[in-house]
């Protein structure tokens, strides 16, 4: 536990311009104490090992090593001390590399008083997290009598995220099926709306929520089942747990990847599967769902435009951190009129078809306008019975061990 009532920081890097900016805003922030500003890796790693640093502001260029190794180090071999890296530039992949090595934040050079604030209460709360590991969730007063609190248990739910690198594929249509024809007797299933910008989840089933991810928030590092299942929006004809996205767009910036990764990991103690809807855009969010689920739905169709981002995507997935093996690719609306057939696809992106699910314009409208997912109002059809063996299937493919051992960029710290 933390016993001073201050965070000690330094700051490291070899631009004295930037080092007296930095200094100038560290001395406004409350609660902040600076200690000492080092040119360079070295010197900075020998005041750091004395025990006392609780954050450490980093240049991304150093002299003798860079911002993403000084990271991966710190983060190693201090575990309680927390780095926030700065850099001249945005750079996307620089952010991603620093976030996956564990620094709590990523700033530019130009980054104002506000954000580095911001910066500083997220390392925070990363410190005092890690420091308070082990100890008992605060008491919280819900007067709910809980379904899946009370039955959540360590043994691992499933995470199943599915995305499409084109919209109005189908992504939202069968996240919600298949989440209804992955529910049992013996299985609670949770759904989750990582489109934080337009997310539609709680539309599509005639729904209302009264709270959102929103709720999740400002408590990720305090979670317990009775707050996350008093966030959900429980829908009572499918028996689904559903975790609305933002009420509003402008609302969206607010939940970061990591926030998401860390609901997702909490809700595996909860749900044995959580199925996750993403937007097309490859947001924070979107990310870090790609990256939490055990297996990625990727969703396609059979239209030139759609096979041709399946195939981009499948090239970005290096770059992005996310193993292929792990995505299944399903062709939805598929018909069989149709010239581009499912092995031209799969020849086109390199990957194999793993499931189709054909077009049904009567079904698929008819759930929409009223409301209620045709796994619950059309269990005999053709389409609703696809998405249950998409289901049935995938059950078999999680129940292979080696999906759950893989590295991830926002893992929980
Ligand atoms: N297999 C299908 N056959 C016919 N229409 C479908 C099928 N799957 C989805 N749709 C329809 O396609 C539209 C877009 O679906 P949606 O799930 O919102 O896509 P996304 O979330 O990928 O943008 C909706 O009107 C939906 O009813
Ligand atoms: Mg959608």
């Amino acid at each position: 536990m933390i016993t001073r009532e201050h965070l000690n920081v330094i700051i490291i890097t070899s631009d004295l311009q930037l080092a007296n900016k930095l200094e100038n805003l560290v001395h406004l922030i409350d609660g902040v104490v600076f200690i000492d500003h080092f040119n360079n890796a070295e010197h900075a790693l020998e005041r750091i090992r004395e025990g006392d640093i609780d954050i450490v502001i980093s240049d991304l260029e150093l002299p003798d090593i860079n911002g993403v190794k000084l990271t991966e180090i710190i983060r190693r071999d201090f575990p309680n001390t927390q780095v926030i890296v700065i850099s001249k530039e945005e750079d996307y992949n620089t952010m991603l590399a620093v976030m996956r090595n564990g620094a709590a934040d990523y700033l530019t050079h130009e980054a104002n008083l506000e954000e580095l604030s911001v910066a500083i209460m997220r390392a925070q709360d990363l410190a005092t997290s890690t420091r308070g590991a082990g100890q008992p969730y605060p008491q919280v007063d819900t007067k709910k009598t809980s379904g899946v609190a009370e039955g959540a248990d360590s043994s691992l739910g499933k995470i199943i995220t599915v995305y499409s690198p084109k919209g109005g594929t189908g992504v939202t249509t069968l996240a919600i099926n298949l989440a209804i024809a992955l529910r049992g007797e013996e299985s609670e299933v949770g759904l989750v709306d990582t489109s934080v910008q337009f997310g539609d989840v709680p539309i599509l089933l005639n729904e209302l929520p009264s709270f959102s991810v929103l709720d999740l928030v400002s408590r990720v590092h305090v979670l317990d089942p009775r707050i996350v299942e008093g966030s959900m929006l429980f829908h009572k004809s499918s028996g689904l747990y559903i975790l609305a996205a933002p009420p509003k767009p402008e609302l969206a910036e607010k939940v970061v990847g990591r926030d998401i990764s860390q609901i997702l990991e909490f809700m595996r103690s909860m749900f044995s599967f959580v199925v996750v809807n993403t937007s097309t855009y490859i947001t924070e969010p979107c990310l870090a769902a790609l990256d939490s689920g055990d297996v990625v739905l990727l969703i396609t169709t059979q239209e030139v435009s759609a096979v041709r981002n399946t195939r981009l995507f499948f090239e970005l997935c290096d770059g992005l951190g996310i193993q292929k093996d792990k995505i299944f690719l399903v062709i939805n609306r598929y018909n069989e009129k149709i010239k581009i057939t499912s092995e031209q696809i799969s020849e086109s992106v390199e990957h194999p078809v793993f499931a189709t699910v054909p077009l049904d314009e009567p079904n698929a409208l008819q759930a929409a306008n009223l409301g209620i997912p045709f796994t619950l109002q059309a269990k005999e059809t053709e389409i609703a019975q696809s998405v249950k063996s998409l289901g049935e299937e995938l059950c078999e493919e999680l129940s292979n061990p080696d999906i759950m051992s893989r590295k991830r960029i926002f893992s929980p710290t």
